[in-house]
């Protein structure tokens, strides 16, 4: 199919506790289109791998767990986020926890678990139009999406939004140590070999550092407008 007739695409990229994830929701009720959470096929893969006694060093192993994922992602309640089905268990709550977001950053490194993964994301391009959130959106996955996104903040705000956040969850969390989590998961992110988390040439960066997630929307959305208008 040409580029030129396929379903738009926001791709928003940037690093953990960015806002990507509520910003993604909030567009795709906004705009009335489909979302992908991409960094949950990582986060599947690394689990769906632990539950099945696989080794996260086995690349074939791996491989054949990101090409089988089984997964269902089943609406809840308006605004709140889908739950998350693997292999008919539901994994919410597992799939959120800073240990699985760990191993997926450290799969997530691995060419072969990348490329078993693409087909799946792009198949979420569907009219009217995808919010795609991830790390390599716009780089990779989606190079000709019309309208690029990349969200950045501080490592303290985002260590603090992440605290508030899990808290709320109900995980028993230390600030001290999300800050440093999160610094190891930029470090692995940014400097692998293989799609790593970095801007697309033509997208629009946005340090959301001090502005609420309203005040986030709503650039975007005004990103888009102009995007959608040429
Ligand atoms: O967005 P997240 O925290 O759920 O992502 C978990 C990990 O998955 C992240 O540290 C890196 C990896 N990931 C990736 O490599 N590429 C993506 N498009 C999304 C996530």
């Amino acid at each position: 199919m040409a580029d030129n007739i396929q379903a738009p695409v926001i791709t928003l990229d940037g690093p953990g506790g960015a806002g990507k994830g509520t910003l993604t929701q909030l567009l795709a009720n906004h705009l009335n289109w489909r979302l992908l959470d991409s960094g949950a096929l990582y986060r599947l893969t690394a689990l769906g791998a632990l539950k099945q006694g696989v080794s996260l060093d086995s690349v074939p192993d791996l491989v054949r767990v990101a090409s089988q994922l089984d997964v269902e992602f089943r609406p809840s309640s308006v605004g709140e986020p889908p739950r998350v089905f693997l292999a008919g268990e539901d994994v919410t709550a597992e799939l959120r926890t800073e240990e699985t977001g760990r191993h997926a950053s450290s799969i997530a490194t691995i060419p072969e678990v990348r490329a078993a993964l693409l087909q799946r994301q792009r198949d979420f391009r569907q009219p009217p139009g995808l919010i795609a959130d991830g790390r390599d959106m716009g780089t990779v996955v989606f190079p000709d999406a019309p309208c690029k996104i990349f969200l950045t903040a501080s490592v303290e705000e985002r260590a603090r939004r992440r605290f508030n956040q899990l808290k709320q969850q109900g995980q028993d969390v230390k600030l001290s140590a999300l800050l440093e989590e999160l610094k190891a998961r930029d470090e692995q992110d940014m400097n692998r070999a293989t799609a790593p988390l970095k801007p697309a040439d033509d997208a629009v960066v946005v340090d959301t550092t001090g502005h609420s997630i309203e005040e986030v929307l709503k650039i975007i959305l005004g990103v888009w407008a102009e995007k959608s208008s040429t």
